[in-house]
């Protein structure tokens, strides 16, 4: 069976008395008996308040991004040391807005699996097409060379510690959501690439997240579908009650 998962990518928003009180609305709200992992991913600053705040609870702390360098001369950077030192094991990797704003190429990004996976960490890919792609009828072409670049050359074993999240860029933070259609078309397609380039069993248990203006009002539908192992929320997560409203849709 795979992990139905609900993660809130906050991006850069909150700070330490923000954190502090989502958190303590989340997990005050949150629904006793739900069978979906809930993730929540606040910025650096505030990873280490949210892991002291979230102890004893069912709630996961993920890092939006880290470096693909143990350690050094990279200013601004966070490793995976530093992270795993706090108590965070889970990472979000690859994000379109870190692909956009921060160059984060595949070869790049195929780094930050390898050093991610070898301290054991659970990461996050994401990956998905412009606008542009998908007009073109390109989205497929895009999305595999994405994940044979990125992230196919990790072994078998490896795989328990992947979930993917596929997010096309024209639905992320514009309020135009992928149908449940198209969501499910493009997590068949991925499912069946890793049976074909990985194999029947890992397609079979790796959770693929939809990502793109899910909201509480169609999280129901998109995650209906059977490809479709749950989300990865942005805007919606930074709302308690949406963000919940969507973990019970799963
Ligand atoms: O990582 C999730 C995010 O990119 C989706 O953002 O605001 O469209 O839910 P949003």
């Amino acid at each position: 069976m795979r992990k139905q998962i609900v993660a809130g990518n906050w991006k850069m928003n909150n700070d330490s008395q923000q954190t502090k009180d989502l958190l303590t609305e989340i997990l005050t709200k949150k629904p006793q008996n739900t069978t979906a992992k809930i993730v929540v991913a606040p910025t650096f600053v505030n990873l280490e308040s949210a892991v002291n705040k979230t102890a004893g609870s069912n709630v996961i702390v993920a890092a939006q991004n880290m470096h693909q360098a143990e350690n050094g001369a990279y200013t601004g950077e966070v490793s995976v040391s530093m992270l795993k030192s706090i108590k965070v094991n889970t990472v979000i990797l690859g994000h379109s807005e870190r692909r956009a704003y921060f160059g984060e190429t595949n070869s790049l990004l195929a780094e930050k699996v390898n050093t991610a996976l070898k301290h054991n960490l659970t990461i996050i890919f994401c990956f998905g097409e412009e606008l542009a792609d998908r007009q073109s009828g390109n989205h497929f072409n895009v999305v595999e060379s994405q994940l044979k670049e990125g992230l196919f050359h990790i072994s078998e074993n490896q795989w328990p510690n992947v979930v993917l999240a596929y997010e096309p860029v024209w639905a992320i933070g514009t309020g135009e959501t992928a149908s449940p259609e198209q969501a499910q078309e493009m997590h068949n397609f991925i499912r069946t690439l890793i049976k074909e380039n990985v194999s029947a069993d890992v397609a079979e248990n790796t959770s693929i997240l939809y990502g793109g203006s899910v909201k509480p009002d169609n999280a129901k539908e998109i995650f209906s579908k059977p490809d479709v192992d749950g989300g990865l929320i942005g805007g919606a997560s930074l709302k308690a009650d949406d963000f919940l409203a969507i973990v019970n849709a799963i």
